[in-house]
Parts: C-alpha cells; structure tokens; sequence
C-alpha cells in the first residue's frame, strides 16, 4: 500500500511530487524516494521514515528537471531503509521505477539477470523491473515496459522514466490502483486522487492490464499487447480543502467531528418517507431481481468487516433473508458455495482492499450478483461490482476509520429498508426506520458533545496495558470495532466479545486492572447485559459503560458512563461506537502516539 506521484510537464517536478507524496502519505510512511531526470541523468534521493526525513536531504537548490516520479512505501519485502525505498534503478542507472504491489516472479527474474551482469543493490522485488525494463531496452520506453511486464507475475501499480526519454512517463497496473491526471500542458500519474487534486480534477483511472504513455501535452493508453484502449475522463467531486486537516490536530479527529454532515450525504435523496423505503439507484437491480436473491453475503476486511456484522442482523431482523459475513481473505480461498440467487455485498472504504476485490471476483466467477457498498469514488470494487452505492463520507484520511464505519451502518439500513420493504417490512415499520434515520445527524451532534468528557477519562485508561470491550446483538460489533481503534492507535491491547461469552473463558482475564467496556445502549437485549456488567463487576473490573440516556442499572454499577439518545435497536451502533471512536482517540493522544499514520499500518491494504 504504497503511494505513487509522477509527474511529465514543465514546471520544476521535485516540489509537484513532494506534495503529493505529501498528501499520499496515509497509504504508507516507513520510507520514500524521488528520481528527476536533470541533463540526460537521473537523481535519486531516498531515505527511510517520514516523508520529512526525505525532504531534509533534497538539494536545498532543488532539481531543475521537469520528469519525475516519486514514492512512499509501506514495506513488503525487504525492511524499511535507505537502499530498499523507492524508486529502484537499472546497472548504469538510465531507468527508474517506483511501484507499488508484489512481483511473485522477482527471484527467477533475478537470477535471470543477474546472469546477464546485472547488479542489484536492494532486496526488494520491485528491483527487477529496472533491470528487466534496461535489459529490453531498444528505442522505445512505452515497448520495453509492455514487454518486461509480459514476463512479470504478480500485481502492481508502476511508474517508469527514463534518461532516453525526458519527457515520456509511463504507467501501468494490474492489481494496484493508480490513475492518470491531466493538467494544461502538463501531466501526472497518482496512486490516488489526493495527491493531484490542487493542479487538476480531471482524471482517467487505468484498469487492469493497461499500459499508459504520457508526455507534457499528450497521453495515450495501450493493453500488454499494445492494442490501444480509449477510456473516459471523470472529473473528482471534492475539492483540496476536503483533504486538508482545517485546523484540527489529526485528521482522525476531524472526520470523527465530521459524522453529522457525511451520514447526511449518505442519506440524501435515498429516504422516502412516504412509502417508508429507500431509493438506491446505484444497485441496478429491479423489484423482481432483489425478490429473486435467497441468500445475502456480506464480505470485507477490519472496520468494514465490523460494518457488515452490522448488516448481518439487520438483514435476518428485519428484511428477514438469510445472511452471513465473511472475511474476504477467507472467503476467497474457501471454494464458497453462492449462485444467481446470491448476493454477495463488498463493503470497503478505499474499494482498493486487494482481499475484498478477489473475494467479489471469486463471487462473481461463481455466478453470484455483486454490490459494493464503498466510500472512495472510481475505486477498483466500484467499476467491477455488477451494482452499489456510494456512502459520500468524503475523503478519509485518518488510518483509523471512523466515519466511513458509520456511514456504512447507515448505507445497510438503506439497504436493509429496500430489500424488507419488497419483503417482511410494514409500510409503518419503514416509515418508523426512515424517520429514526433522519434524526442520526442531530443525535450524533449530541453524542460529540461528549468528547471533553471523554478526553478526561483518557487519562485513566492511558497507562491501560489491555481492555476488554463487550456487547450484544447489535452492539457486539460495536465492541470488536470499539477494541480495533484501541489497538491500531494507541497500541493497547484489546479484544471485544459478545458479553455473553465472557464466562465462557475470558472473564478469567478480568481484576482491578483490567478495564472493561461495554456497549450497552438500552435496547432488545439490554436486561441481558446488565446481568453481564454485574459478572464483571462482582471481579473489580473497572467499568466504563456506554448506555441510553436515562438507564439507571448500568449507571449505578459503572465507574464512568456516556448516554447515548434513544433511537431504534439497529441504528443504535452509529450512536455506541462515537465514545469508543473517542476514547481511542484521545488515549493514543495521551499516550503520544501517532494518532492519522499508526506504525506498521496503511490506509488502504491493495496487497493480499
Ligand atoms: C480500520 O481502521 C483499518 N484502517 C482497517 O481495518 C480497514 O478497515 C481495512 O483495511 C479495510 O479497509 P477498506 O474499508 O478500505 O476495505
């Protein structure tokens, strides 16, 4: 999950491509490098560490060079240093390669090369693309890369320049997402959108197997067998500011505060009172195609695997048609048996998630239908899912997802509304459904309200070695969601539970040290977690619960306590899971973590 910025046009490339590295640091962060062709040779800079690091070492007169590219790693193979970062060179130093996924193939092709005389200084795989790409070299860029990637096995995101051609960028993809931005004169290629957005909004997203040649004023695109392939121009419907931190101190923070307005995108338009249902037009599937589904498979990875729990209960409870969750590693290796009549839905924030997209192929390929419920517009799961629909949260920054999570909950009860109403829902129960979701906004507004309270609590679970989150029904993925926060940013260790299976083991862990949190909003099965905090309670844990405004029990059993407002049992976890999102939050502040770029992780994961 690395980043990629290239750039072919005439202003000074160095300063274009730190930037956008700048704004493509979320994807990786553990090393960085840049390569400019000045005066026919290339110079490389690289270090490992922050993007800062890299920008300490560049020549304080800059590079003159208008071709460039640029990279941030998240490393696969070979560790996090100097040598290993991005771009990677040929022998004699004429081509340079950034890249961005897995060469499968990369020990045979270099012992191949190495044969043939070529030394090679780092331990990566990516390494032999530069010497595959030098070695089939004649008088043509765009033809070496095509022929070199004949021979790779494995997926990538790839950009190439060379001293040949100073002014030919090249690009490629399979497997990796990266697209092509064209300026005025000018023209650059980006793993995402973020790191272009300030210079141009119109860009082509390349798809697998295809091989893009640009210049400063032209471009064009070609597959492996070099037959050329015409592609639409979108436009990015968000703007720079989206993407800037607008004077909060981590994004993670800010998209948190964010929730209100981006659950409202996920609804506009989509909410029909009248009829109590919902619209989505993204689906592409008539009355008749979603009567025929039997079966709804949700599929995912970390906080959107959590969302589609969610999705679960609400499509047994109340569209009342079988469901069931799958990690997407899994289930792309399990042989899954679905068909026509199934629906397999992918959730994904980026619709990068290289498990999420094999497991709807493999779906695919077996005949089911597939939708993709996801955040980032033009991603990969979007243009491959038979149908979808968009959650409008807007770019998430933050490593840690937080609104994305919400308003995928929101997005499955849209979901859930349309599908129960063609069966089991009441026009009543839809309308009472619509009505709870158009309330969300202003309820979340009040549970934000909250954050100094809960910054304060921070404190006490700052020096926590472990916490245990617990809940039930709809709030027991609130609670693994609750834990996976804690871990990825504040480096505690944390596991949520269904409160019920406490004794069935892990009440073991619980003493006056063990912090134990519970989502316990009051809803179908409330009276059974009370009984579950008194377990807890009888062995000193320290209690933290989040309860409905107005709960007593709970209350008088638990050390601290944040209420949440009353809404309908399926909608509680948008409400339950914003004091967990801010608890960990502030915890990993307290503890002085680095709360948007945690270690070891990356935004989006486009390598299995
Ligand atoms: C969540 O905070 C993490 N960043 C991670 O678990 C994430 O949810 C997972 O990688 C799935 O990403 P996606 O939603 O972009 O597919």
């Amino acid at each position: 999950m690395c980043g990629i910025v290239g750039y072919t046009g005439h202003r000074a490339a160095a300063p274009l491509i730190m930037d956008g590295l700048k704004r493509l640091e979320y994807r990786g962060y553990d090393s960085a490098g840049l390569a400019v062709v000045v005066d026919g040779r290339l110079e490389i800079d690289k270090a490992a560490g922050k993007l800062a690091v890299l920008a300490s070492r560049l020549p304080t007169d800059g590079h003159t060079g208008t071709l460039a590219l640029g990279h941030t790693r998240w490393a696969t193979h070979g560790a996090p240093n100097d040598v290993n970062a991005h771009p990677h060179t040929d022998t004699d130093g004429t081509i340079a390669v950034v890249h961005n996924g897995i060469i499968e193939n990369a020990a045979a092709l270099r012992a191949w090369l190495s044969e043939r005389g070529c030394r090679f200084r780092s331990e990566t795989d990516t390494e032999v693309l530069a010497h595959l790409i030098s070695e089939l070299y004649t008088d043509s860029l765009e033809a070496a890369v095509a022929e070199a990637l004949r021979r790779v096995e494995g997926t990538y995101g790839l950009g190439v320049i060379s001293t040949h051609e100073p002014n030919t960028l090249v690009a490629a993809r399979l497997g990796s997402p990266l697209l092509l931005a064209l300026g005025d004169g000018e023209n650059f290629i980006a793993s995402d959108a973020a790191a272009v957005v300030e210079h141009t909004r119109s860009v082509v997203y390349l798809d697998d197997g295809e091989v893009a040649v640009l210049t400063p004023d032209n471009y064009h695109i070609v597959d492996l067998d070099k037959t050329r392939v015409e592609k639409t121009v979108s436009v990015v419907d968000w703007d720079l500011e989206t993407i800037e931190r607008g004077g909060h101190a981590h994004f993670m923070i800010k998209e948190i505060l964010e929730q209100p307005e981006a659950i409202t995108n996920t609804m506009r338009g989509r909410l029909l009172e009248e009829e109590g249902t919902a619209r989505l037009g993204g689906i592409d599937m008539t009355d008749e195609q979603l009567l025929e589904i039997d079966r709804v498979v949700l599929t995912a990875c970390g906080t959107s695997w959590h969302a589609a729990l969610i999705g679960e209960y609400m499509l047994e409870e109340l569209a009342r048609i079988p469901a069931e969750v799958e990690y997407a590693s899994e289930f792309r290796y399990r042989e899954p048996l679905v068909d026509s009549r199934t629906l397999v839905i992918g959730l994904s924030q980026s619709g990068e998630t290289a498990d999420t997209l094999a497991a709807l192929r493999e779906a695919k390929k077996r005949g089911a239908r597939t939708l993709g419920i996801v955040n980032s517009v033009g991603s990969t799961i979007a243009r491959e899912v038979d149908g979808g629909t968009y959650i409008h949260a807007g770019p998430e920054i933050g490593v840690a997802s937080t609104k994305a999570f919400t308003c995928q909950v929101v997005a499955l009860a849209l979901l859930t509304l349309r599908l129960g109403r063609l069966r089991a829902m009441s026009v009543l129960q839809g309308r009472k459904m619509v009505k709870a979701l158009r309330r969300l906004p202003q309820q979340v507004r009040q549970v934000l309200g909250h954050s100094k309270e809960i910054e304060k609590l921070a404190d006490t679970y700052a020096l926590a070695q472990n916490a245990l989150f617990l809940g039930r029904g709809y709030n027991f993925p609130v609670a693994l969601e609750g834990a996976l926060k804690l871990k990825e940013i504040s480096y505690i260790h944390a596991e949520g539970y269904p409160a019920a299976e406490m004794k069935h083991g892990p009440i073991a862990l619980i003493d006056e040290m063990m912090p134990v949190i519970c989502v316990a909003p009051s809803d179908a099965v409330y009276q059974k977690i009370v009984s579950n905090v008194q377990e807890v309670k009888a062995r000193h844990a320290r209690i933290f619960a989040v309860v409905t405004e107005g709960e007593e029990e709970i209350t008088s059993l638990a050390d601290q306590t944040v209420t949440i407002p009353k809404t309908i049992d399926c909608l509680t976890p948008v409400l339950s899971v914003i004091p967990l999102q801010l608890l960990a939050y502030h915890v990993a502040v307290r503890r002085g973590c680095d709360v948007d770029q945690p270690r070891n992780l990356a935004k989006s994961v486009t390598v299995e």
